[in-house]
């Protein structure tokens, strides 16, 4: 089946999914056989006939609503046994959380099936026997915590083959024998306390405190002599930054998967499209008209004269809105603020649409917000091209930059045929950001702020400097729920709401992407709630243990002689993320900073009209 589909067919697939079509019904089951044969003593609000998605607590799906991807049931009074073959068949689960519960038994085995597995919280229960021989049947998995447990027998030597693997807290069982040598360069946190260990501490596990080994019979011999980086073999980032073409495959699965649940419908509606494309050269004749009146339909519901496509001086795109709707399309992202399309012309010219969602403010204020936004004209920021307001639909038209963002590169699947980001790219990056940066906050009377500064939203220009996108919405949405957001590792602590973005926000974002340039680790590690990792605090704790060599990007260790500048990097980067707003420096200074890391070859050049070859805006 092809992938693309017109932009009109799938602003309409969307909007059915909004209303809850899709729930993923199997995956329910298996939650509901789970709950249905281990007793609780607490109330859960698992009804049959309620949405899973929306209405059960505990339960998180993926962005499509087509699986569930999280399960979170602390404390909920469960007694007994996890029974077999039920949370086993929620193959896509990312995240399973039973902490302090009553659960008995062995370590379900069956839990083996959840490949997809990255963050794992059993700790405060009373399972029992020895810990699974195999854990690299999860490659993924990031955190686990067995702690206060009555775990017995030896810590299995396949942990080692977590390469994912920061935290792993194995504390207050009854495990004994030698700890095993485990060679995992990305774990940050460990805890064997309270176990029947014996033996030596492992060369590789002494850089961590004697603490995570009281209460054994170990020896621990202390070398003060921090070790050198263990170059990971294939290192991979962790699966939250994978996003970028993960959100695109799932959300083409969920249009795909959709595409089947509406049946009929959609399929009928697919094929009207479809002639009415392939006859595009009589498509004002009379036969097509039903194809173009649906697809407007699907966008505008009711469409008044006044809307239409507005463009921007200087832009020499020729297509209206009716081309728009018309152009085969596909998913990059969701976003923020709302979900992103490749949209590719009849004359071969590619686009990228924004379809905003939650819009707060009217039509009056976001033009003119839209005018501010699309006056900036600087090659280090990412042109708007063109916008349209109706009162359904809400949509921004940018350049297409096939490379992919920041973020992509950065986190990309690494190894095979994926472009490494060398050290001078990476400064050309943040060099080119915090120019683009310092031409938005001097816009609007000084007093424009860009709200969503993160690597998604990082492009490169023609000459491979950063180029910044997605400014100036956070005013005109409704505030985003921290919960899920990718966003949240950006985002300042004092930010409590989106819309109270400052510039001094911006400065702390923009520290954070140069935590992630350096270190090659995304923002956050895991998907909210009370489990998160932040890259802020890890670089902090990492720094304060003066092992400032390991928190660089070990593809970052090839380029010899490159140690200052990385460090003089870190140190602005540490400065932009100070907690309080005043401590921070201001944009101009930080750009100087960057810039006197290392004279690379600036290449300005007139930035209208710089046509880049980079990739799209913002997920
Ligand atoms: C489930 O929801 C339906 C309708 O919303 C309601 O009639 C029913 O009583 C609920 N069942 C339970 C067990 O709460
Ligand atoms: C399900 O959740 C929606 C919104 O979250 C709410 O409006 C609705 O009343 C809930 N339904 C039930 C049965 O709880
Ligand atoms: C695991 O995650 C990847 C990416 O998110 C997805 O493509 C794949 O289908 C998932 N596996 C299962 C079994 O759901
Ligand atoms: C690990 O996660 C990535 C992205 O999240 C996914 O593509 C991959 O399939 C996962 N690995 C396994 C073994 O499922
Ligand atoms: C844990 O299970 C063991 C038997 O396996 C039992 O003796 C012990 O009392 C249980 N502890 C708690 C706290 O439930
Ligand atoms: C683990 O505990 C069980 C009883 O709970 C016992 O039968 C078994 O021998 C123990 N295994 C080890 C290696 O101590
Ligand atoms: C690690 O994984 C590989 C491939 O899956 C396997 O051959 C190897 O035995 C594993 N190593 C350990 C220590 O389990
Ligand atoms: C594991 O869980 C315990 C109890 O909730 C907590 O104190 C500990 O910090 C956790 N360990 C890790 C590595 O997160
Ligand atoms: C281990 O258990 C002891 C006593 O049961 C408790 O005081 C301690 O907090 C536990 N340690 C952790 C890391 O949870
Ligand atoms: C600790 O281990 C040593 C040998 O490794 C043994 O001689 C000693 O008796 C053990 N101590 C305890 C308290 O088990």
């Amino acid at each position: 089946m092809d992938a693309r589909f017109f932009l009109s067919v799938i602003f309409l697939l969307d909007s059915l999914f909004k209303q809850g079509i899709a729930d993923p019904v199997e995956d329910k089951r298996a939650l509901l056989d789970f709950v249905n044969n281990l007793p609780h003593s607490r109330y859960l609000n698992w009804n049959e006939s309620s949405s899973v998605c929306n209405n059960w607590t505990g339960v998180t799906c993926s962005d499509d609503s087509s699986r569930i991807i999280a399960v979170r049931l602390p404390g909920v009074g469960f007694q007994g046994r996890i029974p077999l073959n039920t949370l086993s068949r929620l193959s896509a689960l990312q995240i399973l959380s039973l902490r302090s519960n009553g659960i008995i038994g062995p370590f379900p085995s069956d839990l083996s099936n959840l490949k997809n597995l990255s963050f794992l919280y059993l700790q405060f229960n009373n399972l029992s026997g020895p810990l699974p021989l195999d854990f690299s049947v999860w490659k993924n998995l990031t955190i686990i915590n067995l702690s206060n447990n009555a775990f017995n027998g030896s810590i299995p030597y396949s942990i080692s083959n977590l390469t994912q693997l920061v935290a792993l807290d194995l504390s207050n069982n009854s495990l004994s024998g030698e700890i095993p040598d485990f060679h995992i360069p990305n774990l940050q946190q460990l805890n064997l306390a309270n176990n029947r260990l014996t033996g030596n501490v492992p060369k590789s596990l002494q850089r961590f405190p004697n603490s995570a080994f009281l209460g054994n019979n170990v020896t621990t011999i202390s070398s003060p002599i921090p070790l050198p980086p263990a170059p990971s073999p294939a290192s991979q980032p962790s699966p939250r930054s994978r996003n970028a073409g993960k959100l695109k495959e799932s959300a083409l699965l969920g249009i795909i998967v959709g595409g089947c649940v509406l049946g009929f419908l959609a399929f009928a509606f697919l094929l009207v499209v479809c002639c009415s494309k392939r006859k595009a050269e009589n498509r004002f004749s009379g036969k097509s008209q039903k194809g173009e009146r649906s697809a407007d339909k699907a966008v505008s519901g009711s469409q008044d004269g006044n809307n239409r496509l507005v463009f921007f001086d200087g832009c020499n795109y020729v297509f209206d809105l009716e081309d728009l709707l018309r152009a085969s399309a596909e998913v990059l992202g969701k976003g923020t603020f709302g979900t992103v399309y490749k949209a590719v012309l009849e004359e071969a010219t590619t686009v990228v649409v924004k379809r905003l969602k939650e819009v707060s403010v009217g039509k009056r204020e976001f033009e003119q917000q839209m005018e501010v936004v699309g006056s900036i004209r600087h090659e280090n920021v990412v042109e708007l091209r063109a916008y349209y307001y109706s009162k359904d639909e809400k949509l921004m038209v940018y350049d297409y930059y096939s490379q992919g963002s920041v973020s992509a590169m950065l986190h990309g699947k690494r190894g095979e045929d994926r472009v490494l980001l060398d050290w001078d790219t990476r400064l050309r990056i943040a060099i080119g950001a915090a120019r683009g940066i310092v031409r938005i906050h001097a816009e609007n009377g000084g007093k424009l702020v860009h709200g969503n500064i993160k690597s998604s939203n990082i492009f490169l220009n023609t000459q491979k400097f950063g180029c910044v996108s997605d400014l100036g919405l956070t005013t005109l949405m409704n505030p985003v729920a921290p919960p899920i957001s990718r966003a949240a590792g950006y985002r300042a602590p004092e930010v409590t709401d989106t819309r109270k973005a400052s510039q001094a926000s911006d400065i702390y974002s923009f520290g954070v992407l140069l935590l992630e340039l350096l270190t090659g680790k995304s923002p956050v590690h895991a998907m909210g709630g009370d489990e998160v990792i932040h890259l802020v605090r890890w670089v902090h704790s990492v720094v304060r243990e003066e092992w400032t060599a390991e928190v660089f990007d070990v593809e970052l260790m090839r380029y010899p002689n490159i140690e200052e500048e990385m460090v003089e990097m870190l140190q602005i980067a540490m400065a932009c993320v100070a907690r309080m707003p005043d401590q921070r420096p201001k944009m101009p200074d930080v750009v100087k900073m960057v810039e006197d890391i290392r004279q690379v070859e600036t290449g300005n050049v007139p930035s209208s009209g710089t046509k880049s070859e980079g990739s799209t805006p913002p997920p």
